[in-house]
C-alpha cells in the first residue's frame, strides 16, 4: 500500500547535499531505493534523486515497524526517510556521499515498483530501443539526468546572456502557413477550413524578420523546429532552435554577438575562458584546404590540389578526371603509414559511400619503403612532384581521389576525418570554433535545372558580387555565415534582403513567378513596404550545442523524449493512427493501408 505525504514529511535537502558537516543532523530526504541490502540483523537502502546516492541505514537500534518496513523495500521503490547523520563504519570511497549515512527514525514507502526491465545505472550497456520503449527510466539513469540537467543549465546561460545584450524573447506561432525553406512541411488540417492545412515551423524565420518590421530590434526565443528530413545522428525531426535576429547590425556585428555568447558560456557552464577569437573562412576556402563546410580544424591532413601537376600524365583515372572538368586533389595522412593494406582497402571502401570510383595512396613506412596503387601509372618526375606537393615524409600515407570537384571534395573531406577517427586524434574536450563565411547565394541542382536559395531566398547577396547577379548566379556569394565546431555544423544565418528589387530578383533567380512569390510570401512583402530596418540573424542548433558540449555524439542522448531513424517515438508509439471520426470531421481520406 502506497503511504501519503504529510505536513510532517517536509524533505529537508537532496540526498548528495548532504556531508560530513551535517553528521548530527535531522533530516528528511526523498527518493527511489537505488537496491537494499539485508545483512541479517542490518539493512542498507542506497536512495537517489537527482543529486546523487545517500545510504539509508536499519539496525538494532530501529524500530521495529521501520526495520520491517525497509525488509520490504525493493528496487525502484520511492521512500521517505527521516533520521539523523551520522559517520559510516565502511567507508564507500566511489560515491560523495560516502563517509556518512542516515540512521533512520521514520520510512514511507510512497510507492512500491515493479522490477524494472533494465537495471537504473550509469553508461547502461542496455539496447537503445529497449532504453527508449521505457525512456522514463532511461531518464532516471545518472548519465542521463546529467544530459538533461545540463541542457537545462545551457538554456538558463543562454537566456540570461541575450537578455543582458538586450534581446526579447518573444513566442511565434506553431501552426503556420505552408511555405518551403528548403526540407519538408509537416502539415496540420485544420477542422474548420476543410481541406486546408497549416504547417509546423521549419523554423521561425518569416515570424522574427517581421518582428524586425514590429521595431522590436532584437529577439530571441528558444524555438521548437519541425523538418520533415530523414534522420541522422545529429537530426531529429522536431529540434531546438536558440533563434535570434537583430535589426541594424551587419554580419561582423551579429557574428561577434554570438561569439561572445559561446564565451559567456564556456565561462559559465565549464569556469573555462575560450582564448582566441574564432577564425572566419570563406566557403570556398574551406573547400579547397578541408573539402567541407563546416571543417573540424582540430587536426591537419588538408587537400592540396594535384590537378596542375597531373592534367597531361599518362594515368586515364588521374588525366580524365581533369579534362572532364574535374580535379585530383590527396591528403597527407601524417603517420598513416600504419595503416595496413586491409585498412587502406576499407578506406578504400569508406571513399566509395562518398561516390568516390576509388581511392589512389602512397604509402612511405617508416624506413623509407615505398608502397603505392598508382606510383607504377606515372613517371619518376610525377611521383616526386606529387611527393613534394603533398610534403610527404617517411611515415605517411598519401591518400588521392579523381573526380568531379564534388565527389572529390565529398570524399577526401569525409576521410581526413575518418583517418583523425581511426588514428585516435579527436579529443572532445578539444572546442576548435570558426565561421564559415561568403556562402554562395545559390546552389544549382542537376535533377531538377534550376537554382535553390543555399541558405534561404530572404538571404542577401554580397555588394561587390551583385555585378554577376545577371551574367553569372551562380558565382555570386551571399552575406550568410555559418559557426562550426569540431565538424558539426552548430548554427547559421545570414544578413537579409531589405530591398524590393533585390528580392524581385531572387525570387526571378528561383523561378519564382511575382505571383508566385505573392501566393508564398505576400504578407512578408508587403510589410517591407512600410519600412523595413536592415536585419541579420542567426539560429543556433540547441541540441547540437548541448550535444558537443558535454562530448556526446547523438543528440538524442540530450532530448528528453526523442525519435527513432523512421521518425517514430518508441515509448508512445506516435505517429499512430487517428480516429475514423475525426477524420471524417476534418474531410481527410485515408489511402494507404495501415500495417
Ligand atoms: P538552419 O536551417 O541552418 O537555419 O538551421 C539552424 C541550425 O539548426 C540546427 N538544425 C538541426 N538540428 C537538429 N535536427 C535538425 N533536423 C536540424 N536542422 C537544423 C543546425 C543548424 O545550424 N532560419 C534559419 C536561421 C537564420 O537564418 O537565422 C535556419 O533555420 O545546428
Ligand atoms: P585501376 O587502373 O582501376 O586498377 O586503378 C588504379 C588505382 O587507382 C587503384 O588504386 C584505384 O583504387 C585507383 N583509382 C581508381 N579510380 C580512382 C579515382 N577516381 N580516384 C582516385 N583513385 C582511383
Amino acid at each position: 500500500m502506497a503511504q501519503l505525504l504529510t505536513n510532517n514529511d517536509k524533505r529537508t535537502c537532496y540526498c548528495a547535499e548532504l556531508s560530513e558537516k551535517d553528521i548530527g543532523k535531522k533530516v528528511c530526504v526523498m527518493g527511489w531505493a537505488q537496491r537494499q541490502r539485508d545483512l541479517g540483523g542490518l539493512i542498507f537502502i542506497d536512495l537517489r534523486d537527482r543529486s546523487g546516492i545517500i545510504q539509508l541505514a536499519f539496525d538494532s537500534d530501529t524500530e521495529k515497524a521501520v526495520f520491517d518496513d525497509a525488509f520490504t523495500v525493493r528496487a525502484e521503490f520511492v521512500l521517505c526517510a527521516h533520521g539523523t547523520v551520522r559517520a559510516r563504519s565502511s567507508v564507500n570511497p566511489n560515491i560523495p556521499t560516502g563517509n556518512i549515512e542516515i540512521a533512520v527514525s521514520e520510512l514511507k514507502i510512497l510507492s512500491a515498483a515493479q522490477t524494472p526491465p533494465f537495471e537504473i545505472v550509469e553508461n547502461s550497456k542496455v539496447n537503445p530501443e529497449l532504453r527508449l520503449k521505457h525512456r522514463y527510466l532511461d531518464l532516471r539513469r545518472p548519465d542521463m539526468q546529467g544530459n538533461i540537467i545540463a541542457r537545462s543549465k545551457i538554456t538558463k546561460i543562454a537566456r540570461d546572456y541575450y537578455a543582458e545584450n538586450g534581446f526579447m524573447d518573444i513566442e511565434t506561432p506553431c501552426l503556420i502557413k505552408p511555405s518551403p525553406e528548403g526540407a519538408r512541411d509537416y502539415l496540420v488540417p485544420s477542422r474548420v477550413h476543410p481541406g486546408r492545412f497549416y504547417a509546423l515551423p521549419q523554423s521561425p524565420q518569416l515570424y522574427k524578420q517581421l518582428l524586425m518590421v514590429s521595431g522590436f530590434d532584437r529577439y530571441f526565443q528558444i524555438a521548437r523546429c519541425f523538418r520533415d528530413e530523414d534522420l541522422r545522428a545529429d537530426r531529429q525531426p522536431e529540434f531546438t532552435q536558440l533563434d535570434t535576429e537583430m535589426s541594424f547590425a551587419s554580419a561582423d556585428e551579429v557574428m561577434a554577438v554570438h561569439e561572445g555568447f559561446i564565451k559567456y558560456l564556456f565561462k559559465e557552464f565549464f569556469g573555462k575562458e575560450l582564448g582566441y577569437d574564432f577564425p572566419k573562412m570563406p566557403y570556398r576556402e574551406a573547400m579547397e584546404r578541408y573539402g567541407s563546410d563546416k571543417p573540424d580544424v582540430r587536426f591537419g591532413f588538408e587537400l592540396k590540389n594535384l590537378s596542375d601537376i597531373l592534367a597531361t600524365c599518362e594515368f586515364k583515372v588521374f588525366a580524365g578526371a581533369i579534362a572532364d572538368g574535374g580535379s585530383v586533389r590527396g591528403i597527407n595522412v601524417k603517420g598513416g603509414a600504419r595503416f595496413t593494406r586491409k585498412e587502406i582497402d576499407s578506406l578504400t571502401e569508406y571513399a566509395k559511400t562518398y561516390k568516390a570510383k576509388g581511392l589512389a595512396w602512397l604509402k612511405i613506412a617508416e624506413n623509407g619503403e615505398i608502397s603505392s596503387s598508382y606510383a607504377k601509372f606515372l613517371t619518376d618526375a610525377e611521383n616526386e612532384a606529387i611527393k613534394t606537393a603533398m610534403e610527404a615524409e617517411n611515415g605517411d600515407l598519401i591518400l588521392i581521389v579523381a573526380d568531379k570537384n564534388k565527389v572529390v571534395f565529398d570524399a577526401l573531406g569525409n576521410l581526413r576525418c575518418e583517418c583523425a577517427k581511426r588514428m585516435g586524434l579527436l579529443r572532445a574536450d578539444d572546442f576548435k570554433f570558426l565561421w564559415v563565411t561568403e556562402f554562395p547565394l545559390l546552389e544549382w541542382s542537376e535533377e531538377d535545372e534550376r537554382f535553390y536559395a543555399m541558405h534561404h531566398p530572404f538571404t542577401s547577396p554580397m555588394d561587390e558580387d551583385m555585378q554577376y547577379i545577371e551574367s553569372d548566379p551562380g558565382r555570386v556569394r551571399a552575406k550568410a555565415y555559418d559557426i562550426v565546431l569540431n565538424g558539426t555544423e552548430l548554427g547559421g544565418g545570414s544578413v537579409r534582403i531589405h530591398s524590393e528589387d533585390i528580392q524581385k530578383k531572387m525570387f526571378e533567380l528561383l523561378g519564382l513567378t511575382i505571383e508566385e512569390a505573392n501566393e508564398k510570401f505576400g504578407y512578408l512583402l508587403e510589410a517591407f513596404k512600410y519600412g523595413v530596418p536592415p536585419h541579420a540573424g542567426l539560429a543556433f542548433g540547441l541540441d547540437r550545442l548541448v550535444t558537443l558540449l558535454l562530448g556526446l555524439e547523438d543528440i538524442r542522448d540530450v532530448i528528453a523524449f526523442p525519435k527513432v531513424q523512421n521518425a517514430s517515438e518508441l515509448m508512445s508509439g506516435a505517429p499512430g493512427v487517428a480516429d475514423p471520426k475525426g477524420l471524417d470531421e476534418l474531410c481527410i481520406k485515408v489511402t494507404a493501408e495501415n500495417e
